[in-house]
């Protein structure tokens, strides 16, 4: 059978990214080009900002990834592009030039929801993977726990009632003068502290949600950090760290067990940028073994915006012809499952 060639393209954020995707799992080329550097001095993206880099970063990063690929734009079966949710402006420029190139070349558009393609990241690094399973997605702009029951099948069974996680990380770094983004540097750090040098409170909701809640964590280290610092004591920077990070981990990880239990659902597959760390992916791989569950988690590289995650997303809408047309817009808002409808 001939091989069905995706070209992806992700411009939610702050990282330009184009990427060439053979029947949903084989990566050819995952070309990112990330903004971070120029957003950093801001200690958060700066979506003006962001706009005008992907303006300039996108065509030079789609022929990066067709030669990468080893082939030319004709080639291409498809065009699978994040429609959001995201930043507007930063989502338009992906979307025109995906529209641009579908057009152009006659070929079907593909509109891919960003938090779909941040779970389609574990078909890459897990070829035999396969639905049903729960998926745990925490990003910068998400904390979810999806049912995924079948590739275009989505029911949200709990999310943050407030912050994000990774929003939480980048918070905690910026207040203790860590830089941006606070997640990988927060989780350098916790490994020389004690995480049970501070305790923070962790919510769990009464009323049977599987919701998070992270603005009291956030708030609960915030002052911690400025009544010491008022007191004049010296910060142990570790031990805040990983205090902080065992209490996101433990509400990460409990929530997403319970659900998984509710429904009988032996697979976890975590996804979005907090994936990568460290504590999060040892606690839920061990604490899931003891229960008689899986945990899956896709490689450091696909777990931030990428456009491989986007094409291997893309694919199960190609195979079923659930296709976009021209009229195709961002939306900076937008549930999880609400495209197939
Ligand atoms: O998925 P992503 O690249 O972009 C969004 O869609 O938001 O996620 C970025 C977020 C940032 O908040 C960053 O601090 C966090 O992921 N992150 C981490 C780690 N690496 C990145 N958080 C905790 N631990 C990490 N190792
Ligand atoms: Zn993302």
């Amino acid at each position: 059978m001939k091989d069905i060639i995706i070209l992806g393209i992700e411009t939610s954020c702050d990282e330009t990214s184009a990427a060439v995707v053979a029947n949903g799992r084989e990566v050819l080329s995952n070309i990112i080009a990330s903004q971070v550097n120029l957003h950093a001095e801001y200690g958060g993206v700066v979506p003006e900002i962001a706009s005008r880099k992907h303006v300039e970063l996108i065509l030079p990063v789609i022929d990066s990834a067709l030669k990468e690929a080893g082939i030319v734009l004709k080639d291409v079966d498809a065009v699978a592009v994040t429609y959001g949710p995201g930043l507007v402006g930063a989502l338009l420029v992906g979307v025109t030039a995906a529209k641009a190139i579908a057009a152009a070349l006659d070929k079907p558009l593909i509109k891919v929801h960003h938090i779909e393609g941040h779970i389609a990241a574990n078909y890459i690094s897990h070829p035999d993977l396969e639905p049903p399973y729960i998926s745990l997605v925490a990003s910068g702009g998400h904390s979810h726990i999806i049912h995924v029951k079948d590739y275009l099948d989505f029911e949200v069974l709990g999310m943050t009632r407030d912050d994000a996680a990774g929003e939480v990380f980048d918070k905690i770094a910026r207040v203790l003068g860590l830089g941006y983004p606070g997640g990988p540097v927060i989780d350098k750090q916790a490994k020389l502290g004690n995480p049970k040098a501070i305790h923070f409170p962790r919510v769990n909701f009464t009323d049977g949600s599987h919701d998070f809640s992270f603005s009291g964590l956030k708030t609960a280290v915030i002052n911690y950090v400025n009544t010491a610092r008022q007191k004049g004591e010296e910060l142990n920077i570790p031990d805040i760290c990983a205090s902080f990070q065992q209490a996101v981990v433990d509400v990460l990880v409990g929530h997403t067990l319970k659900a998984a239990a509710n429904l009988n659902v032996k697979k976890i597959v975590l996804a979005g940028g907090v994936a990568s760390n460290s504590l999060l992916r040892e606690t839920l791989q061990r604490r899931a073994k003891e229960t008689g569950m899986d945990a899956l988690f896709p490689a450091p590289i696909l777990c931030t915006d990428n456009a491989a995650m986007i094409a291997a997303a893309g694919y199960y809408s190609f195979l079923k012809g659930e296709f976009a047309d021209l009229t195709l817009n961002a939306v900076p808002y937008l549930a999880i499952g609400e495209g197939h409808k």
